[in-house]
């Protein structure tokens, strides 16, 4: 039999990340430029139940039985098995390699799970859809980040714009034009499970103070839609913009996000905001196409490490 591929994208969340934490709705977009991939093949040599896994982006050449129970691979892995009600897996090769950048605020842990059970349940003959997959994925993030809201793996699985709510049926939004990002990596890492407690431990000591700026974050989450939706782009700029000044009040921004994001508005961007945990990792700016080059070049020479441009393509 011969190898079988799956792809997952990266992911950027254009309003309302943290709140979404605490029940607020947030909005968040595929990005297709990048992607992780997952191959697996039969391995007629060795034993049954014997899976070797080999992911060079995430230091990973090993054996299943070798990784730890909790290991996010193990989860993933076990987790389609449950799924399928398959109790032994036949002897195959796993492979995983990904251009998301890690510890960036896209996505890529949800990326990689979504293309390893997609991979592995159609090598096994019944793919998983996506909403199966989203839920295996979530499972693993719960490893890297504790207290997941599920957007990520929601937004990677079903590769669309999403509007999404803690524990609600997702909706996939209409939007009405075409968009471009620009999105600029600070090249300091973001880790999603420290910034998300870090910012758990202020809430504890100061409830009140931060549940009026979820609120606030909510509210423009809820504008930010009706602006996708009616396609306003300087309006969606400008509530891009003022989310980031709520973030900055929640303690999750750093000097790099707010310099970068003060030069792509300096260099005509219509908004901009840290994009995912922040405390670094990605910030992005809602640009006029014709820019998108210009501003990604500032962007560059102020100190971004790597820029990426996408386009969110209008639904109706
Ligand atoms: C991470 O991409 C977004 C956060 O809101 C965490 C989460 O929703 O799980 C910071």
């Amino acid at each position: 039999m011969p190898a079988v591929y799956a792809y997952a994208p990266g992911k950027v969340i254009l309003t309302g990340e943290h709140a979404v934490v605490y029940g607020q709705p947030a909005i968040a977009a595929p990005v297709n430029e990048v992607r992780a991939r997952a191959s697996v093949e039969a391995n007629p040599k060795a034993e049954p139940g014997s899976v070797f896994i080999i992911a060079p982006d995430i230091a990973l050449k090993t054996s299943l039985a070798d990784l730890p129970r909790d290991h996010p691979m193990v989860t993933v892995i076990q987790g389609v098995q449950n799924a399928l009600g398959v109790k032994r897996l036949p002897a195959l090769t796993l492979k995983v390699s990904s251009t998301i950048p890690i510890a960036a605020g896209l996505g890529s842990g949800a990326a990689i799970s979504v293309a390893v059970s997609r991979a592995l349940s159609a090598f096994l003959g019944s793919p998983l859809n996506d909403e199966e997959v989203s839920r295996l994925a979530f499972e693993t993030d719960q490893y890297y980040h504790g207290t997941p809201s599920g957007i990520d793996n929601t937004v990677i699985s079903f590769g669309m714009l999403v509007f999404f709510m803690k524990e609600q049926p997702i909706e996939l939004l209409t939007n009405k034009r075409d968009f471009t990002l620009v999105i600029a990596d600070t090249g300091e890492k973001s880790h999603t499970g420290e910034v998300v407690g870090e910012l758990r431990q202020r809430v504890q000591k100061k409830s009140e103070r931060y549940h009026v700026i979820f609120d606030q974050i909510g509210k423009l989450t809820l504008a930010a839609r009706r602006a996708i939706e009616h396609g306003e782009l300087n309006q969606l700029g400008k509530l891009f913009s003022d989310n980031h000044a709520l973030l900055r009040q929640l303690d999750v921004s750093s000097e790099k996000l707010d310099l970068l994001v003060k030069v792509a508005l300096d260099a005509g961007a219509l908004g901009a905001k840290l994009s995912g945990a922040g405390q670094g990792g990605n910030m992005i700016a809602l640009v006029n196409e014709q820019d998108a080059e210009k501003i990604a070049s500032c962007l560059k020479s102020a100190g971004a490490v790597n820029t990426i441009i996408t386009t969110i393509p209008k639904t109706i």
